[in-house]
């Protein structure tokens, strides 16, 4: 097999993207372009993200974002050997939007069409930044999701643990918000947090030192809200000091749930080549030098994408289509939207 290039497109959240990601013969990967549009602006007065407003911003822009893409990538439809879209999980009117739009490019540029799951997109882009065998384990955090996976081979996905209420990234919204912080909070709370004091307040670690690898964060947000009401009014410097401490919360019980799922684990015929960590809140710095000191201590691999390919993007979508599309599968034009879909 040649090289292979492959054309993403990603509308499952806020995030409007489109890429062309090439394959050499080898299998090595490479971003051609990763063309991003973010919607936060249309949602930020609203405090969070309007399905129907990220929708129609998606149909706004996302036939001029893949000509970007096509064209920073230096090719025309013809040199693309497929076409990928997101079909699910997220906001399905605009899932419906870039399913649509794939299918459509596919059947007018007589491609292959392939249907990609959001979630294998994040799960496989350290395949394509750092070049990791399988297996791996996989920590995905991101605002829709908290999960332990162990990732066997494309398509071969064990979820060793996840969240049993909010997901990561949703409870650094929430303290955001709570704390008066702009949406979306994760970005901003890391902010906050780096003039704050990680040791003012005690909060808890839920979860911490179960054998299951699962995670829970509604209690850790919980105990924010109600360490806030005690000291209000909130000054600038308290709210960097509650960022803090709950930003090292977060790390403290990350950090416990991967060396949990890296026990379950060890039982394993085949260990684990690396701890991969991949969605919106693996650009965050602390959690990226918390796993970094895990790493160090059990002598695993670690591999962090870029931040940039962290949070929702075309090449993710473009990469996992590739990965697929060389093992022979693509999909029909019956292939339907999907607003849940697990691993
Ligand atoms: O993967 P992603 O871009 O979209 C989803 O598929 O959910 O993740 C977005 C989430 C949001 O909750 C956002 O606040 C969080 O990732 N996030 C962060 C950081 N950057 C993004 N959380 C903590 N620290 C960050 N630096
Ligand atoms: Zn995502």
């Amino acid at each position: 097999q040649g090289s292979l290039r492959v054309l993403g497109i990603e509308s499952t959240c806020d995030e409007t993207a489109a890429a062309v990601v090439e394959a050499d013969a080898a299998g090595r990967g490479r971003i051609l372009s990763n063309a991003v549009l973010s919607q936060i602006a249309e949602h930020a007065a609203y405090g969070g993200v309007v399905p129907e407003i990220a929708a129609r911003a998606h149909v706004d822009v996302l036939d001029r974002l893949i000509r970007r893409a096509l064209d920073e990538a230096g090719c025309a439809l013809a040199d693309i050997d497929a076409v990928a879209a997101a079909a699910g999980p997220g906001l399905i009117g605009g899932v419906m939007v870039g399913l649509t739009t794939g299918k459509a490019i596919a059947l007018a540029a007589g491609k292959p069409f392939v249907a990609v799951n959001h979630l294998e997109g994040h799960a496989l882009t350290p395949r394509l930044t750092d070049g990791i065998d399988f297996p791996y384990l996989l920590l995905l955090v991101s605002g829709g999701h908290s999960q332990l996976v162990s990732v066997d081979g494309v398509g071969d996905y064990r979820r060793l643990g996840s969240t049993v209420d909010d997901a990561l990234g949703e409870a650094f919204d929430k303290a955001a918000k709570l704390l008066g912080l702009p949406y979306p909070g994760g970005p901003k709370v890391e902010q906050a947090a780096r003039n704050g004091d990680p040791e003012r307040f005690d909060l808890p670690r839920p979860m911490a030192g179960r054998r299951n690898p699962d995670f829970s964060f509604s209690g850790l947000k919980t105990a924010v809200r109600q360490e806030a009401e005690k000291i209000a009014p909130l000054t600038v410097g308290d709210v960097s000091d509650l960022c803090a401490s709950f930003q090292a919360a977060c790390v403290d019980v990350v950090v416990d749930r991967c060396r949990a799922a890296l026990r379950v684990l060890a039982d394993q015929p085949k260990p684990p080549s690396a701890l991969v960590a991949a969605g919106g809140v693996a650009a965050n710095g602390a959690i990226r030098r918390g796993l970094a000191r895990l790493c160090l201590e059990s002598g695993l691999r670690l591999a962090l994408p870029p931040v940039g390919l962290c949070s929702d993007n075309g090449a993710m979508i473009a990469w996992a289509g590739l990965e697929r599309f060389r093992l022979g599968w693509t999909d029909g034009m019956d292939f339907v939207a999907r607003p849940r879909w697990p691993l």
